[in-house]
Order: structure tokens, then sequence, then C-alpha cells
């Protein structure tokens, strides 16, 4: 049984604030990648589903989307640093441009999983991150993202796409249980 409720939820980031910032950083990827150029999008499955569907609306260039799904977590609230590869299935990357969008980068485990490998096994153009959370406070892994839309402290959050036990995904907000 699920034992957290949304009316104990404390907003963080309200569904305006998200989508105001999300717009601010669709606006810095045009400008950096240009307009002209493809640009591959390697959304993290789950977590960063709703952040990538709705960043990628405002993208002007040329976007293909590609999905690979990772998990650090399982269930508890605290990142166990180890890196579980569910899905990394892609195309040939060979010579593209390509921007990892993310939820939350919490120790960095997880993204520096990522670049690595896909620095290992695409000869990538261009490879950047963008997270819609950056929890800086908790970093151990040597990597920051390229573009994030909001710092948060070393709290749980949920909402927009983030999950406790699976739940509160769906919620337009971010929050944490006080
Ligand atoms: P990292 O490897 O510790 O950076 O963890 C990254 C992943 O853990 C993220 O992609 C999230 O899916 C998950 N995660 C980290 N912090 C939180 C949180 O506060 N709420 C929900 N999920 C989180
Ligand atoms: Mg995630």
């Amino acid at each position: 049984m699920l034992d957290k409720k949304v009316e104990d939820l404390k907003i963080l980031f309200s569904e305006e604030e998200i989508e105001k910032r999300t717009r601010e950083l669709a606006q810095e990827i045009n400008s950096d990648f240009g307009e002209k150029e493809d640009l591959t999008l390697i959304c993290i499955l789950k977590g960063s589903s709703i952040f990538c569907c709705d960043l990628c609306k405002h993208l002007k260039m040329p976007v293909q989307m590609e999905f690979i799904r990772v998990s650090s977590y399982g269930n508890a609230q605290v990142s166990s640093g180890h890196v579980q590869a569910l899905d990394l299935t892609l195309p040939n990357l060979e010579g593209r441009n390509a921007l990892i969008v993310e939820d939350i980068i919490d120790t960095g485990c997880t993204m520096k999983f990522l670049t690595e490998i896909l620095c290992r096994t695409h000869k990538l153009k261009n490879l950047k991150v963008v997270t819609l959370l950056n929890k800086k406070i908790a970093r151990k892994a040597d990597i920051e993202p390229d573009y994030y839309g909001f710092e948060v402290d070393d709290k749980f959050v949920v909402g927009y796409g983030l999950d406790y036990e699976g739940y509160f995904r769906n919620l337009p907000y971010v929050g944490y249980f006080e």
C-alpha cells in the first residue's frame, strides 16, 4: 500500500514555473545548437518522459527522439549508486548531435555511466546533458549538466515525471513530503 498522500506534498516548483523554465531551456538549446542541424534527444525513462515531451515542443531544429531505460533507485529514496541498464538500445548516432534529457541529477552516477557509455559506443559529433532538476549538494560522481532547470536541496522530490514507488509521476508540479 502506498504510504504517502498527495495532500501531504509541499509544492516546490509549480506547473507555471516549470513551463516557463522549460521554454527558457529550449531557447538556450536552440541558440547553442542552431536551427539547421539535427538533434537527437535521448530521453531517460521513465522519469524524464514528461519533461522531454514538453521541452521538445519548443525546439526549432529537426529533432529525433530516442528512449532508453536505466534504474538507479529501485524503490528506495536514497540513490544506490549502482546503475542498472534496463534498455540502452539506440540507432547508430555517428556524427550526430545528441542531448540526454534527464529529470534529476542526484549523485550523478547515472549520468556519468550514460555519458561514458554513449561516448564509447557512438562516434557522436556533440553530446550535451539537460536535466530539469540538479541536486548539486548530493553529487558523488564528477559530472555537471550543460543545462538545468532548477537547483534542489537534498530532498526527495516527486511529480512531473519523478516518482515514489512508481506513483506521483502524473502531477503537473514538483513537490516533496515534509
Ligand atoms: P543519480 O544516479 O544518483 O544521479 O540518480 C539519478 C536518478 O535517480 C534520477 O534519474 C531519478 O530517476 C532518481 N532520483 C534521484 N533523486 C530523486 C528524487 O528526489 N526523486 C525521485 N527520483 C530521484
Ligand atoms: Mg531518472
